[in-house]
């Protein structure tokens, strides 16, 4: 069975552009796949963190990756932090990445872009990520569009180590859905949907009740025109819409689109299809949430087989490249 491996950060609230283009594509793949999915808590060290915030989110994410459908008996679910092999590999691949490779990456230009304080870890958190995806031998990285060059960078890092150690790393592909990889915000539909960047009111967090969630549509911004069509380039606020209508549905936003005259109804029906989307995960969630216990209970499940894998391959890595065995 082909081995899939994905993560997650512990920041904020995850939101519909985490369940659309990458949380409902890991439940899917459980199936048909060994199944590997990270709370990811030591990328979120690279901006400034509060470490109460940090705790609550860690095992939250948890709780809520359960909630979408990841079952942990079937899958490996684990946190980043509780394996020391992750940050060890880390150091491995940077140094197989280039300085420049690392600074090409669009997402260190961003968030690095009029920040106060840009650490380090900000500027080789890919290397982290390459490690991440590396030490289980994964076949396939099911990700949202804006972790594609990240997974490449992985990929890279795996061709160039192999050529010059000998055969030690599985090559990763990304696996981006068709539908949902590229959520907007609500409000500025010109940005992705994102726990920070947009604003409270772009962003429909898994955690918002209905009235909440019929609010935000209700005020998503649309355009000037009053014909509802499938049109990202000239329409992104009616276009995102749909998109979502269609992935919540499991229709093309085309598709979607149909028999939908005005906008006030196109808004609507997003909302009541994302309210239906919601509502079993939400009741889910709350039920794990009240057994903070049984959560690092199956957590702690979570690391030991997440470190019966990722433990060779740092030793056959380790080997290669000419350490010493300890
Ligand atoms: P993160 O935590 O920002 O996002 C988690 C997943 O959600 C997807 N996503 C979106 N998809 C569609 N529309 C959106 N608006 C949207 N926003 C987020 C992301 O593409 C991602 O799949 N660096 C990664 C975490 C990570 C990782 C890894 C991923 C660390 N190590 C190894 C894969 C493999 C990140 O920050 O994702």
């Amino acid at each position: 069975m082909a081995r899939v491996f994905s993560g997650i950060k512990p920041t904020g609230s995850v939101h519909l552009g985490n369940l659309l283009g990458a949380l409902r594509h890991w439940v899917a793949m459980q199936d048909e796949h060994q199944a590997v999915y990270c709370v990811v808590d030591l990328h979120a060290l690279t901006v400034p963190h509060d470490p109460d915030e940090l705790r609550r989110a860690t095992r939250s994410l948890a709780q809520m990756l359960v909630a979408v459908g990841i079952d942990p008996e079937r899958s490996t679910l684990f946190v980043q932090g509780h394996l020391t092999e992750h940050t060890e590999c880390a150091w491995v691949m940077e140094c197989t990445s280039a300085f420049g490779e690392l600074r090409r990456m669009t997402q260190f230009k961003d968030k690095s872009d009029g920040s106060d304080f840009v650490s380090g870890g900000l500027f080789t958190y890919p290397a982290l990520q390459a490690a991440d995806i590396l030490l289980y031998d994964t076949d396939q990285v099911p990700v949202g569009e804006d972790q594609r060059q990240h997974i490449e960078l992985a990929r890279d890092i795996a061709v160039r180590f192999n050529g010059r150690y000998g055969d030690t790393f599985v090559v990763p592909e990304a696996v981006i859905p068709p539908a949902g990889a590229r959520v907007m915000d609500l409000q500025y539909p010109e940005i992705k949907m994102s726990k920070s960047d947009g604003g409270e009111q772009g962003a429909i967090l898994l955690l918002d009740d209905p009235a909440m969630i019929a609010k935000k549509f209700k005020r998503a911004v649309t355009d000037s025109e009053t014909e509802v069509r499938f049109d990202p380039t000239s329409k992104p606020g009616v276009s995102n819409l749909l998109s979502i209508l269609g992935a919540a549905t499991g229709q093309s936003p085309a598709t979607a689109a149909v028999g939908i005259e005005r906008y006030g109804d196109l808004k609507a029906a997003t909302a009541e299809a994302v309210i239906s989307l919601l509502r079993p995960i939400q009741d889910r969630y709350h039920e794990l949430a009240a057994d903070p216990a049984e959560t690092d209970r199956l957590l702690a499940m979570g690391a030991d087989k997440a470190r019966s894998i990722a433990s060779p391959t740092l030793d056959r890595v380790r080997d290669n490249l000419g350490l010493l065995s300890r």
